[in-house]
């Protein structure tokens, strides 16, 4: 039993580690928030924690074996509990949870429950079995929707988060390239229904929202009926979603080449709302590794269909992922890597060295790399990815860009937001609040954002007091648009 005077009041605190994609993200929120509405108060602060949950990656061994060591930690945390009869509780969510399940207990014994990604609102019976000395492993694919069993979130802890939010729209992934865990974590694809995510969307706009990031593995793979019955793809949704008072922005991620569709193309040239950037992951260059990864495309088919993109929205700027050293990839191959990407310019994307993963057909291919040789290409590809990031930043000197101002900034006097092209902004704090959308002009960059002309913090003398700098009222640079 706990003897402490806040679990007597009912009042236990809640600890949410998230790691892996914006997927876990989200499903962190709900957790936090439903277990919220059963008496938990989150807390950033492990130590103050009753119940600790750890939300897992397992798309690489690293990601998998960062969750061991922190149990390690959190074994020490919990016999310093007990020695003082307090008790604290610890949980295993997410994709490590799904692909490990009872093996984690066996391996960490502090761990009380482990539960999959498909059983999140199993989460506060769960609880109740743990408290009875139960240890709970529950990582069936739930038939029914851990979304409509969660409750929804209130509007305070929407509101807390801020003017940008994340609305997970489709889950799992039915592709199977050799090298992925996910269709095994996350299992096959299930799109939400349209109805529970306008509901949901409406609900974040009510409470300030004003951009929406829809998430899916396969996001572009969602599907549904709108309210009159008529079958729509995330195009229809998008244009469902534009028309919802207080949404000014939306995105997408993650895609898959194969599910962008011809309504989707025409969306980013016509759908104001319609931010233009799309990650759009390739994860290498060279055919007969493309084959291999099962992707079921050609590095042609990726550049074409990435010049239709462009046609309907020329500005549009990509991001992709990458894999260096897949089994069987030569230089030759690692070379078409390299050109692909030169051809495409991409404003940012995210590296990988190839990590075999147990039960995926890549890990028992023939043919694997050695360590030194992915670092090498990894290095490589790196270096060009960050040319080209830096030589996209540079465009936008001297240029006007709008900018959502999502919160305030790390210096006095300034506001951070973001470009349509997701880029953080500096901005100055008299460009507008949080939640406006702002145009500003861009005098120079960072090494991971823009400043805007008016932005750049006053130089302080040693043991000053700061100066909040005021630019001018009259800036014409700075126009408020909503
Ligand atoms: N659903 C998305 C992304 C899934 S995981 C998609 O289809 O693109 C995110 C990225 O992790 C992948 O795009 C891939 O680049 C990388 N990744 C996945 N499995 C990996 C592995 N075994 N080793 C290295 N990188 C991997
Ligand atoms: Fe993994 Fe491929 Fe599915 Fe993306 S499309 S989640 S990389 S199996
Ligand atoms: Fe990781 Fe699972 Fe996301 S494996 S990348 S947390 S879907």
């Amino acid at each position: 039993m706990d003897t402490t005077d806040e679990s007597a009041r009912g009042e236990r605190k809640v600890f949410i580690k998230t790691y892996g994609c914006q997927m876990n993200v989200y499903d962190s929120q709900r957790m936090g928030d439903a277990l919220e509405r059963d008496g938990y108060r989150q807390t950033e602060v492990i130590e103050d924690a009753d119940l600790v949950l750890l939300n897992t990656c397992h798309i690489r061994e690293k990601a998998a074996e960062k969750i061991y060591s922190e149990l390690g930690r959190i074994r020490v945390l919990k016999s310093e509990r007990a020695a003082v009869g307090r008790e604290l509780r610890v949980g295993v969510t997410g994709c490590v949870a799904q692909a490990e399940g009872a093996e984690i207990i066996e391996r960490a014994p502090v761990v009380d429950l482990v539960i999959g990604p498909q059983t999140y609102h199993r989460l506060p019976d769960a609880l109740k079995r743990v408290a009875r000395g139960e240890r709970v492993v529950e990582t069936d694919y739930a038939v029914e929707d851990k979304f409509d069993h969660l409750p929804a979130s209130a509007r305070s802890a929407i509101a807390r988060r801020g003017v940008t939010a994340f609305l997970t729209v489709q889950e799992g992934c039915d592709k199977f390239c050799t090298f992925c865990v996910v269709p095994y974590t996350r299992g096959s694809e299930v799109s939400r229904p349209y109805s529970a995510v306008m509901d949901e969307a409406r609900r974040l706009a009510e409470a300030g929202v004003r951009e929406v990031t829809l998430l899916g593995q396969n996001v572009n793979a969602w599907a549904g009926t709108d309210a009159s019955g008529r079958p729509i793809g995330l195009a229809g949704l998008l244009r469902e979603l534009a028309a919802v008072p207080g949404l000014a922005r939306l995105r997408y991620t993650t895609s898959h080449p194969r599910d962008m569709d011809d309504d989707l193309i025409a969306a980013h040239g016509d759908l104001r709302a319609l931010m233009p950037y799309l990650h759009l992951p390739v994860q290498s260059g060279s055919d007969p590794i493309l084959k291999a990864m099962n992707r079921r495309h050609k590095a042609a088919d990726y550049l074409a269909l990435l010049d239709r993109i462009r046609a309907a929205r020329p500005d549009i700027a990509l991001s992709g992922d990458f894999i260096v050293g897949f089994p069987g990839e030569t230089d030759a191959d690692f070379e078409a890597t390299l050109d692909l990407v030169r051809t495409v310019r991409y404003a940012a994307a995210y590296t990988f060295k190839y990590s075999p993963r147990p039960g995926t057909p890549g890990a028992t291919m023939d043919g694997h790399v050695p360590e030194d040789v992915k670092t090498e290409r990894l290095e490589r590809l790196q270096a060009l990815i960050r040319e080209q990031q830096v030589a996209f930043q540079e465009s936008f000197v001297g240029r006007d860009t709008e900018v959502l101002i999502e919160k305030p900034g790390r210096h006095p006097g300034q506001m951070i937001g973001r470009s349509p092209f997701l880029l953080p902004v500096v901005v100055p704090s008299s460009a507008g609040e949080v939640g406006d959308i702002v145009t500003v002009r861009i005098s120079e960059t960072r090494p991971n954002s823009l400043m805007a002309a008016g932005a750049e913090p006053a130089v302080m003398a040693a043991g000053a007091e700061p100066v909040v700098s005021a630019p001018a009222a009259s800036e014409p640079q700075l126009r408020k648009i909503a």
